[in-house]
């Protein structure tokens, strides 16, 4: 289904994100993590679909640093996809680099169409991952690769994971045990599926960032989101912290190949 889906990250949420994680950014780590997600992948003269790209950094990123011969990011939010295209511009990257506006699979993609599915910060936020994993399979050459890092339901958690103060109304966070999440990929033909828990990384990456914006970017988000707007950040950041120290949350990166 390929319409607009109700505003979940409006331009000052986009701006908080990518104060903490730099331009074109806005999931936890920035380029670092990309590299942490890809380790030991050769994205070499590959074409990538990017599900969740929001304003295309990864997917400039996946181009210049990691090889990629193209990417086409997916989303959801049509000015999201319209900053990314005016920075693909700017960076040189139109002809590589391109956007496509659409809420739920089926994806409007064709069968063996990429060698790669990558998505990262993103899945949380679709709710029905059969369907999602299914078509990922559909859109894979036989061989390709998915390739992701999302937020997944930890072992701590009870009832549905609220999040206050995200500066979005009506956020979807549909996060998914990793047992179901393994099932819906292993029903969906995925073969070889690895899932490491980083929650102990992005528990330490969690508390840098929050010293970060106590210190270095306090003046700034102060200036850019008000006081107000900036003790709900902080309120924001320290319920990520208690999420993953109690473990009711678990970030994970996940590698499959469609058999
Ligand atoms: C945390 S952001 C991550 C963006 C990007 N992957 C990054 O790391 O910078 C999550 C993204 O998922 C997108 N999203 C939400 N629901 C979606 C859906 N149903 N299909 C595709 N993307 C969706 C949001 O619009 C947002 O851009």
């Amino acid at each position: 289904m390929c319409e607009a889906a109700p505003l979940q990250y409006p331009e000052e949420t986009v701006a908080r994100l990518e104060m903490l994680w730099g331009k074109g950014f806005m999931s936890v780590g920035g380029p670092e993590e990309v590299s942490a997600i890809l380790d030991g992948v050769n994205l070499k003269n590959l074409n990538v679909l990017d599900i969740g790209c929001g304003i295309g950094g990864v997917d400039f990123l996946l181009v210049s640093e990691h090889g990629a011969a193209s990417v086409l990011g997916l989303d959801v939010e049509p000015h999201l996809l319209e900053l990314g295209r005016e920075r693909a511009a700017t960076a040189g990257l139109s002809d590589q680099v391109t956007f496509l506006l659409c809420a739920s699979p089926p994806y409007p993609l064709g069968d063996r169409s990429f060698d790669v599915v990558f998505s990262k910060g993103a899945i949380l936020h679709i709710p029905d991952k059969a369907l999602l994993f299914y078509d990922a399979a559909r859109i894979l050459k036989p061989g390709g690769l998915f390739i992701a890092s999302d937020w997944l339901r930890g072992g701590a958690s009870i009832g549905d994971i609220k999040i206050e103060n995200f500066g979005a109304s009506g956020i979807i966070l549909e996060a998914t045990p990793p047992h179901e999440m393994e099932k819906a990929m292993r029903d969906a033909g995925f073969t070889s599926i690895v899932m490491t828990d980083q929650t102990d990384r992005y528990l330490d990456g969690a508390r840098r960032d929050l010293e970060k914006m106590k210190g270095p970017l306090r003046d700034l988000a102060q200036k850019m989101l008000g006081a107000e707007g900036y003790e709900d950040w902080i309120a924001l950041q320290v319920g990520t912290v208690e999420r993953l120290a109690a473990r009711s949350v678990q970030p994970t990166h996940i590698r499959a190949t469609r058999g």
